[in-house]
């Protein structure tokens, strides 16, 4: 028999479309009134995933799940399945599959009831746009009758609430989107008639993330990793399904998507709830070949020879200008940015400043010094194009720099509060926090209440007018809320935070996002997504014309033209481990040792040899945390004399090398072929 979907007869005889997942309405309907032996969904995917694999390209497809599970998974996030298809199927006892058009050989996602059902955390997803009211009541602690006028006002309004959290004297509720026509006049509304009863709040935008697996409840334990990871970012609501199959933490919508992935890395990838494996994971994503985005070749493979020649001297860096000005004009093809400014902080070699002025930047500097010696490298450069962004600095670093024109930000009350009389006349900046931080580690992560950088959202009126007070003009708001970001809606959160205080100082030219953008250091890491901050990109600039946006990025300019080269110094075996050691470690190259940070290691004297020895690869100082990696390979014949080669260590490497122990400062070199 071969039938239409998606229409379907009302109740009053005449036609009805179905809407979104209409087909697969109509067939999980036909199969179970049939009773067939099972319902095929052929569509665009694969299956069912452990996570969206857009905002997690490890997710893994979900090969069997049962009905609820299913369920679950449908109505907390993922798009694939209309979350009505299912109850048809479960009621029939139907099995559901889910298979892919254009992969007919994969098996695809199996929803059955299962006699043995797998207890874990099977997926985690998350819903974008959800609306929290929260409502406070001295009066309610055991007053009959508060929830039924409060549900009352949502009932009358056509609100449907979805998630509820209560205490003593609060109750807050979730407004889904999807359920929901939520629109400021109906939020409105609602809330006058709230204010009736108690003191409302409206929190949004947020996101719902979802943990669904069976069995949650008795594993709450296990999940000490994850609370951690959630303790970060602020969780307005916290709701455990009754039938023990959700958890769901409501959170600011701009921290969602960064969150994604690492709780994915932590409860799916390293197993904190362990489920059995191979009854319910299918491969990942990636490895069914879903875009995941390539890292090219590294330049210094085809250069073996001269930094084989570079190392008769070691330590020493060699950066290659081709890789920092190929970097640079990936940026540059970016849509719609008034201006690139260039972190110096992340490396300041000349000849780097040199090449990235003549591809179009600006720098950024953090001191008055990196200020003189951008001046003093490019001595016809438009002060224009430097922007100082200091971090309680003494004032005389702001007066000189604004003696010598270049633009300023202010990061806290204290300087227009205290020296007013500097900032007469001149056009300034702010530097706001947006009240959230990102990035690799917490040591680099500049918002949030925990950083001493910005002001808060709150003092920004203030601050803006203390300026207006001692004669200055905003002309611009700058934040950069961390270091070593993959996620390219990171920067859409701040444009949001930004756009709006803009709007309110009335004089703000343009927005300043900051840096941060991360690259791959190990080896399954994939390549800033350039592609998805390009459309936000054009977000941005068609939401809020009248702003030109500047990006300021160090790390992503120049890492990876970068590597350490160092020489063995001896190989040693103690208590069954081995360890290579090399003529420079932390002092050299510090980012191992403070944030833990990985960079690959390989030995450029023996490159084609296989990497048998499992080893630990250690600096010369008198500190147990001198390792520059652990839980390494390298060829088993490493000896006394063999070049390392570090990888990615062009930003945040020779900058904060020191002279602990009294050892030389490494060495630097261009490479410009
Ligand atoms: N703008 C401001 C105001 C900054 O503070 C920074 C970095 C940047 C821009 C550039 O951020 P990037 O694009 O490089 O992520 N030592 C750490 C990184 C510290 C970053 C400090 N500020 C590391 O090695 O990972």
């Amino acid at each position: 028999m071969l039938t239409q979907g998606f229409i379907a007869r009302a109740e009053d005889g005449g036609s009805a479309i179905l809407g979104r997942g209409g087909s697969d309405t109509s067939a999980a309907n036909f199969g179970a009134l049939l009773g067939a032996r099972r319902v095929e969904i052929w569509t665009d995917v694969p299956g069912l995933f452990s996570a969206n694999p857009r905002a997690v390209p490890d997710a893994r497809l979900l090969a069997r799940l049962d009905f609820e599970e299913a369920q679950e998974i449908a109505t907390t996030g993922a798009k694939v399945l209309h979350p009505r298809c299912i109850a048809p199927c479960r009621e029939a006892g139907v099995p559901l599959w889910i298979r892919d058009t254009e992969r007919p050989d994969l098996a695809g996602t199996v929803i059955e009831a299962l006699a043995d059902p797998v207890p874990g955390v099977k997926a985690i997803s998350s819903r974008r746009g959800i609306v929290l009211v929260s409502m406070e009541s001295i009066g309610m602690w055991q007053q009959v009758g508060f929830l039924a006028d409060v549900f009352a006002a949502f009932k009358h309004h056509g609100l449907s609430v979805d998630l509820i959290g209560s205490a003593e004297t609060n109750v807050t509720v979730s407004l889904d989107p999807g359920e929901n026509l939520v629109s400021t006049d109906v939020l409105e509304a609602l809330c006058a008639d709230l204010a009736q009863v108690c003191r409302v709040k409206v929190i949004a935008p947020c996101a719902a993330v979802t943990l669904v697996g069976r069995g949650i409840r008795s594993r709450l334990h296990k999940l000490n990793s994850v609370l951690a990871e959630f303790g970060r970012e602020r969780v307005h609501l916290i709701s455990q399904s009754s039938n023990d199959l959700n958890l769901t933490f409501v959170v600011d919508e701009a921290v969602a998507e960064g969150l994604l992935p690492r709780l994915h890395g932590l409860l799916i990838e390293a197993g904190a709830m362990p489920v059995d494996e191979a009854r319910v994971f299918g491969p990942s994503w990636k490895a069914l070949g879903g875009q995941a985005r390539i890292r090219p070749e590294p330049w210094w493979r085809a250069r073996r020879p001269q930094l084989l020649a570079a190392a008769a001297a070691t330590p020493r860096y060699v950066y290659h200008l081709p890789t920092v000005r190929e970097r640079a004009r990936s940026l540059a093809r970016l849509p719609g940015l008034a201006q690139r400014l260039y972190a110096i902080k992340a490396n300041a070699h000349p000849a780097i400043l040199r090449a990235l002025e003549s591809e179009g930047y600006g720098f950024e500097c953090v001191s008055l010094a990196e200020v003189r010696h951008v001046l003093a490298t490019l001595p016809a450069i438009d002060p224009l194009r430097i922007l100082f962004t200091p971090s309680f600095a003494p004032r005389a670093e702001y007066a000189a720099a604004l003696e010598l024109g270049v633009n300023l930000t202010v990061d806290s009350l204290y300087p227009l509060a205290q020296w007013p009389t500097l900032f007469t006349g001149r056009r300034i900046w702010l530097r706001v926090d947006p009240g959230f931080g990102e990035g690799h580690h917490e040591k680099v992560r500049t918002g949030g209440k925990e950083a001493k950088f910005g002001l808060a959202i709150e003092a920004v009126a203030e601050a803006a007018a203390l300026a207006r007070g001692a004669g200055a003009r905003v002309v611009g708001l700058h934040a950069h809320i961390g270091s070593g970001i993959g996620d390219a809606a990171h920067w859409h959160a701040v444009f949001g935070r930004l756009a709006a205080l803009a709007d309110g100082i009335g004089t703000v030219e343009a927005l300043d996002l900051g840096g941060g953008f991360g690259i791959p250091y190990e080896p399954e890491a994939e390549p800033f997504d350039l592609d998805a901050f390009a459309q936000r990109l054009v977000e941005m600039q068609a939401a809020c014309p009248q702003f030109a946006l500047w990006i300021e990025p160090g790390r992503y300019l120049v890492a990876e033209a970068g590597v350490l080269l160092l020489s063995v110094t001896q190989v040693v075996d103690k208590l069954g481990v081995t360890r290579v050691g090399a003529d420079a470690g932390m002092n050299a190259l510090l980012r191992p040792a403070l944030y833990g940070a990985w960079h690959g290691i390989r030995n450029l004297s023996r490159i084609d040899a296989p990497d048998e020895l499992a080893c630990e690869v250690v600096g010369p100082i008198c500190e147990s945390g001198d390792v520059l990696g652990r839980r390494r390979r390298l060829p088993a014949d490493t000896a006394e004399g063999d070049v390392l080669l570090v990888a990615d260590a062009g930003a945040y490497g020779a900058v904060m090398a020191s002279r602990y122990n009294l050892r030389d400062l490494p060495a630097e070199e261009i490479l410009d072929d």
